[in-house]
């Protein structure tokens, strides 16, 4: 099979891991006899650096004619100035948006032997495998923004909006999930306080119906943020708006062991040349300028990102499976990076760990 698929290294540590996870994609192509075509473009900093602007034209459009897209990480202190007028960060909303991506998948389980990387308790940990589903397109990050003057100082306004269709389409994803699950999804809100969160709710509870095999719950976020480190292991499918989203995933990657394991699948109703899901496959973690350049950033989560490309965009599972399988190989093995290693474990560069995965394909 034949296969179109456009990389976003974008900034920071994007470009190793995304350098590791096109390695992984050619011994997959190799042992499996797929040609994978790949095409780089720059998003993000980068961007802004080369043509001033976040996401080019062009970049949109390779992304839009693509199989399937796989992003690094965008953004970092050399863009980070408040008054700019372009920032990284919107060339990822831009192509989330423009390719329709409203539903951002992201799966939080913990390796057996990766309890101690975690600072959660083991006990806490047993039983951990939840999926989030994070409302993408919607929300605060898309809402009107501006800045005014009221009595001689600035005001700032962010406004979050959600309409029925845009959590009605999120839901039914999220549901249909948890019927390959373990059929249960709980919906995180703030329905006491807001108005979106209230619409969420009563549309979430009207689309529940057409799924009675499935149990389902309302929590408010600032519990679900506790329970996310009380009782981990209760939760199944979890589904949320997209700030909410962004703020309980980083805190759910702690449960795996490092925010470098977690994979991303970003979908929508449009289908690909294969006819699966178009999507944007990219790990949740940013651009770690701190350890940028220094070879020794976690691949993981864009290796598993990877996985997720190859079962959802191009279904390809056994292919999927051969990576999860060779990434959960290498940590029975023993094999970390710096930010998985406990003391006295060796940690290994993002090179050498990447050799192993490759390997083990
Ligand atoms: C994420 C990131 C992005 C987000 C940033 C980089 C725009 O934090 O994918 O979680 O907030 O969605
Ligand atoms: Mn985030």
């Amino acid at each position: 099979m034949k296969t179109k698929l456009v990389l976003l290294p974008g900034d920071g540590i994007g470009p190793e891991v995304v350098g590791a996870a096109v390695k992984v994609l050619r011994a997959v192509g190799q042992r499996y006899g797929h040609t994978f075509e790949t095409e780089t473009h720059l998003m993000g900093g980068c961007a802004i650096d080369a043509f001033g602007v976040p996401l080019p034209e062009e970049t949109l459009g390779a992304c839009l004619q693509a199989d399937a897209v796989l992003l690094g990480a965008v953004g970092g202190p050399k863009w980070d100035d408040p008054t700019a007028k372009v920032r990284p960060e919107q060339g990822l909303l831009g192509v989330r948006k423009g390719l329709g991506l409203f539903a951002n998948l992201r799966p939080v389980k913990l390796h057996p032997d990766l309890v101690d990387s975690s600072p959660l308790r083991r006990e806490r940990l047993e039983g951990v495998d939840l999926l989030v589903v994070r409302e993408l397109t919607g929300g605060l990050y898309f809402g009107p923004k501006e800045r005014r003057e009221v009595n001689g100082e600035v005001q700032a306004i962010d406004t979050m909006v959600y309409a029925e269709h845009e959590i009605r389409r999120v839901t039914h994803l999220a549901f249909q999930a948890a019927r390959g699950r373990r059929k249960k999804v709980t919906s995180v809100d703030k329905a006491n306080i807001l108005e979106t969160s209230r619409l969420w709710r009563q549309t979430v509870a009207e689309v529940s119906k057409q799924y009675p095999d499935v149990q389902y719950e309302n929590i408010l976020v600032d519990a679900a943020a506790m329970y996310l480190v009380t009782r981990p292991a209760s939760f199944d499918v979890m589904v949320t708006e997209n700030m909410f989203g962004d703020i309980l995933t980083d805190e759910a990657s702690v449960l795996s062991g490092s925010m470098g394991n977690l994979p991303s699948a970003s979908l929508g109703d449009g289908l690909n040349g294969h006819g699966h899901p178009r999507g944007l496959y990219e790990p949740i973690h940013g651009s770690a300028p701190d350890i940028a350049g220094k070879g020794i950033a976690n691949p993981i989560g864009t290796i598993l990102s990877l996985a997720m490309l190859l079962r959802h965009s191009l279904g390809l599972e056994t292919e999927a499976r051969a990576v999860e399988n060779a990434v959960d190989t290498a940590i029975r093995e023993g094999h970390r990076t710096a930010d998985l290693a406990r003391n006295g474990e060796k940690a290994l560069s993002t090179e050498d760990i990447t050799e192993i995965f490759v390997s083990r394909i």
